[in-house]
């Protein structure tokens, strides 16, 4: 019997390409921290005023999905750091794939860095960061206002900075497929 042809891909990455769990872990994360971009942005933007019980609920979401999203930047950290990481592709000119690599290095560390100061600023202004029905996560820093407010500051602007670098990580990936035609949104693709 001839052998079949499978155009799944391996489960691990490989010298030339990404394997199966880094391609689910790149789109599960990216539809996960998009929506926590919109949520984010959108939370704010309802009135302080009152008792807003929309505002209160949805940042008790955006808490929960938000601490879920450093569980998946670890994760993914962890599955890189034990894995080959794939060549770019050959056609990308030196200076492309300098910035390409600087862009995914400076996403690991947003991934970390926005939880991080959400939690931190949680703590300091003494607002809990509920996980689960009855468990919340400890306070990491004292009550501290002016640090309350500094960390809502860098916490915004590091929100604001992902969304510039999503929609030119995005940009580039669709201009390579679209414009190039090459093979750079393939190499991400679950069926390869
Ligand atoms: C990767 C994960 C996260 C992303 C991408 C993200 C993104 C954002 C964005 C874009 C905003 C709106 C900022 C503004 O325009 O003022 C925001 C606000 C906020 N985030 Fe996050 N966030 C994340 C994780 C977290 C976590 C884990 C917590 C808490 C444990 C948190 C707590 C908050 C709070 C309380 C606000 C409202 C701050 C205010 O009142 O101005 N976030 N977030
Ligand atoms: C917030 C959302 C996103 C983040 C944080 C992100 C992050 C990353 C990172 C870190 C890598 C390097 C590989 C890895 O370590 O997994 C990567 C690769 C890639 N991403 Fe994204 N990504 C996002 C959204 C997108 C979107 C929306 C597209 C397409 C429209 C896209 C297309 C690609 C492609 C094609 C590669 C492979 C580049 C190559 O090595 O040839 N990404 N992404």
């Amino acid at each position: 019997m001839p052998a079949q042809k499978s155009d799944m891909r391996p489960l691990s990455n490989t010298e030339q390409g990404y394997g199966l769990v880094a391609v689910l872990l790149h789109w599960g994360m990216a539809l996960l921290l998009c929506g926590l971009i919109g949520l984010g942005l959108y939370m704010v933007w309802l009135p302080d005023v009152g008792f807003d019980q929309e505002k209160i609920l949805l940042i008790l979401v955006h808490k929960a999905i938000g601490m879920a999203a450093l569980a998946g930047a670890l994760l993914r950290l962890g599955w890189r750091a034990c894995n080959a990481l794939p060549a770019l592709a050959a056609s990308l000119p030196q200076e492309q794939q300098v910035a390409a690599r600087f862009v995914h290095l400076v996403f690991y560390a947003l991934m970390i860095a926005l939880p991080m100061t959400g939690w931190l600023m949680s703590s300091a202004g003494g607002y809990p960061v509920p996980l689960f029905d009855g468990f919340s996560l400890p306070d990491l820093t004292g009550l501290n206002e002016d640090h309350f407010q500094l960390y809502i500051a860098v916490h915004r602007w590091l929100g604001y900075a992902l969304l510039m670098l999503l929609v030119l990580h995005a940009g580039a990936a669709l201009h390579h497929h679209l414009v190039r035609g090459d093979d750079t949104l393939r190499r991400m693709w679950p069926r390869g």
